[in-house]
């Protein structure tokens, strides 16, 4: 049977794989396999292990015969369309919950760096611009005492609000719809959107992509928050208007984001949005930890042998009817 990777996975689980199966991977940890590459190999393949940047389309899926699971190194699977999946059988396995410790923290960090400017303070040292302390010099904004709104309660949401009530702030969410066991046990309050950006000194974004969050917030929705407020994009780039950002932020009508996400991926070094000093870019290492990504790599070495013995997979995101 084989097994494609789409990336370079460096990992002794591989060896061991590859005693028993048929291992085909791409060469490289940091490009993505060229399409055609893709289309050609998974003609023949049993089991495709993928990631983000994958597209698992409807020509991916008529090009994969002979295909019995896929499994991503991902939480988010909007990358694979899971009606054709499903449709044809194949169990689709993700990897939530390992990270979600390390997704929050990255959205921690950029609320930090934004309301520290620590990004900005560093390229004024190195721009030798620094010729004494001074009593406002790049000041910033609280973390502690502030409020959090959180956009999208899920795993991650609820390990955000854990920490951020460590940090004493006051945590909103809005969602789908209100979760009333997690409001009693992290004593956090629900908020429509409209409500929760006008109130919360940082928003973030956790809610997935989807047809209904698709530029949730744009121009419109970012100026109900305040001149002071602050927004990170932990989740993924099409929940926002990038040009309704970037118009926000060149207004200075809020004070900072901090995005690992954005609508195309990688985002060019031209972008309108790094030209501006109030945001900090990263390139979506949202559970770039070393350990969690031991972990992604195992749960989805797991979700996938599974599929292939024919077994239910430890985390999946579509029914399929198991004989
Ligand atoms: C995921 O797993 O979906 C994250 O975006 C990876 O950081």
């Amino acid at each position: 049977m084989k097994i494609l990777f789409t990336r370079l996975i460096q990992s002794p689980l591989i060896e061991q794989l590859s005693k028993e199966f048929e291992v085909v991977m791409w060469h490289e940890e940091n490009t993505v396999m060229p399409r055609e590459e893709l289309l050609k190999e998974v003609a023949d393949a049993d089991a495709i292990f993928t990631n983000l940047t994958d597209q698992l389309d409807t020509e991916f899926f008529e090009h994969a015969k002979k295909l019995k699971v896929v499994s991503t190194m991902a939480v988010g699977f909007d990358n694979i369309n899971l009606e054709e999946a499903t449709k044809r059988g194949i169990p689709v396995g993700h990897t939530p919950d390992v990270l979600s410790e390390a997704v929050a923290e990255l959205a921690l960090s950029l609320m930090f760096a934004c309301a520290r400017r620590i990004v900005e303070s560093m390229q004024f040292i190195k721009e030798n611009k620094w010729k004494s302390w001074g009593p406002y010099l790049y000041a910033g904004q609280r973390i502690s005492g502030a409020k959090l709104g959180i956009i999208g309660m899920g795993r991650i949401g609820k390990i955000l609000a854990k920490q951020a009530k460590g940090l004493n702030m006051d945590v909103i969410y809005h969602n789908r719809r209100p979760i009333e066991q997690i409001e009693a046990e992290l004593n956090v309050e629900y908020r429509d959107l409209e409500s929760l950006l006008k109130e919360s000194d940082y928003v973030v974004m956790l809610a997935p992509a989807s047809n209904a969050t698709y530029h949730l917030l744009g121009y419109d929705q970012f100026s109900l928050m305040k001149p002071t407020s602050i927004f990170v994009n932990v989740s993924r780039g099409s929940t926002v208007d990038e040009e309704g950002l970037y118009k926000i932020l060149s207004e200075k009508k809020i004070f900072a984001a901090g995005l690992d996400v954005f609508e195309s991926e990688p985002i060019q070094n031209n972008h309108q949005l790094l030209t501006l000093e109030n945001v900090i870019a990263v390139p979506h290492i949202g559970s770039a930890t070393k350990e969690t990504r031991d972990k992604m790599v195992e749960i989805a070495l797991n979700n996938l042998l599974n599929g292939l013995r024919g077994e239910r997979l430890l985390h999946t995101v579509n029914e399929v009817v198991y004989k």
